[in-house]
């Protein structure tokens, strides 16, 4: 790959997330010095089979780092081993990953910068393992990114900080309004498997009740912290739910498909344990699902900043051919790590752990605690 100038291509996969635009300003300013020619992918692995590119050079990731959502576009129904779409005329099935490495040679690129989340670190894992079967090659350089901050690989992943900083906001709105009308005000939040969301935030906001997918809850208990706080003269309560929240020996709760798609979507689980609280405490309840505000907007100065560092490692990474790895925060420093280490591997939150037993310390309850009637 010597004496020709590399182009490298980059993309932004699954749901999209505070900080993006960030990371794909780093890269190309990093890589735009004059060894690279870096082209957009439109829409994650979608533009991929669609061919749609985009020239990426100094001007047009200028202004774009406060930025929230993507330049590029993003998608989550574009794994090309499991493909359902249209491409111009024709209708795609199935596994289209010869044709995302076709296109991939034919656009010739030497390598792609992937910015997402598992399951789309999972799919680049897959194409390279692909390719390499083939005889051929798909480098990757991968960033990790989800809101939900639930990657093992990596100490951090940027938009987290963002969307703890949105939901703390809220819940401090929503505490005044509770407090006025002494009612029990129940927030929904984003966190799938992980509830560090709801933990950061119900933290952050002082949340008296905090559900995590991580500690299944008993409906009981939750009504009994209620009642608690209504013996010592708290009339109003705050409870944080994280959408993954289970009940014991209970299942996660789905939101209806309204676009007939094959995706499950969560959601609706702090709404309905709300409804059987307010029963067993006589407490009026309001519940607010916070939804896709906790993505949406500017990111953070922290994840701006996170961002950047994840983009130059990944860029830097291209540069020294070190494919197949993934930027990561390891302590204080951004580091590659293998590729393979950021897919399947969740990090949850530790029931044992110090943050769980600082807010237990702080009278946060979780729901699993023992009442009067177990
Ligand atoms: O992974 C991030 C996340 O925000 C989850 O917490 C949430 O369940 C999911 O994305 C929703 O994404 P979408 O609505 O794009 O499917």
């Amino acid at each position: 790959m010597t004496g020709r100038m590399q182009r490298i291509g980059i993309l932004t996969g699954g749901g999209d997330c505070p900080g993006l635009n960030a990371v794909i300003r780093a890269v190309v300013r990093t890589l735009g010095g004059g060894s690279c020619e870096v082209v957009g992918i439109r829409n994650g692995f979608g533009g991929l089979i669609s061919q749609e590119y985009v020239t990426l050079d100094q001007a047009a990731v200028s202004g774009i780092l406060p930025r929230g959502g993507t330049i590029l576009g993003s998608s989550n129904r574009d794994d090309p081993f499991d493909f359902e779409g249209t491409v111009g005329d024709s209708a795609l099935n199935g596994d289209v990953s010869a044709l995302v490495l076709e296109n991939t040679r034919r656009a010739g690129l030497d390598g792609v910068v992937v910015i997402g989340g598992d399951g789309t670190q999972f799919i680049a894992h897959r194409l390279s393992e692909r390719a390499y079967q083939e005889g051929g090659a798909f480098r990757v350089v991968g960033v990790p990114k989800t809101i939900d901050n639930d990657l093992q690989a990596t100490d951090r992943t940027f938009g987290f900080d963002t969307a703890v900083g949105i939901c703390s906001e809220a819940i401090d709105r929503l505490h005044t309004t509770a407090e006025s009308h002494h009612r029990v005000m129940w927030v929904e939040v984003m966190g799938r498997h992980a509830g560090w969301i709801a933990l950061h935030s119900g933290l952050a906001a002082g949340g008296d009740v905090i559900l995590i997918p991580e500690i299944p809850f008993r409906v009981a208990s939750v009504a009994g912290a209620i009642e608690d706080r209504r013996r010592r003269g708290k009339g109003f309560s705050i409870v944080v739910v994280a959408e993954g929240a289970i009940p014991e020996g209970g299942d996660p709760v789905y939101l209806l498909a309204t676009d007939g798609t094959r995706r499950k979507s969560l959601g609706g689980i702090a709404r309905i344990v709300a409804e059987e609280v307010e029963r067993l405490t006589g407490l009026e309840s309001r519940t607010t699902i916070l939804g896709h505000v906790q993505r949406g907007g500017t990111p953070s100065a922290f994840d701006r900043v996170l961002a950047t560092r994840f983009g130059v490692c990944a860029a830097q990474q291209v540069l020294a051919g070190s494919w197949n790895t993934m930027a990561a925060l390891r302590g204080p420093s951004v580091v590659p790590v293998p590729l393979v280490s950021a897919v399947g591997s969740q990090r949850l939150v530790d029931p044992l752990g110090e943050l769980v037993g600082v807010a237990r310390a702080t009278g946060v309850r979780f729901g699993d605690e023992l009442g009067p009637t177990d």
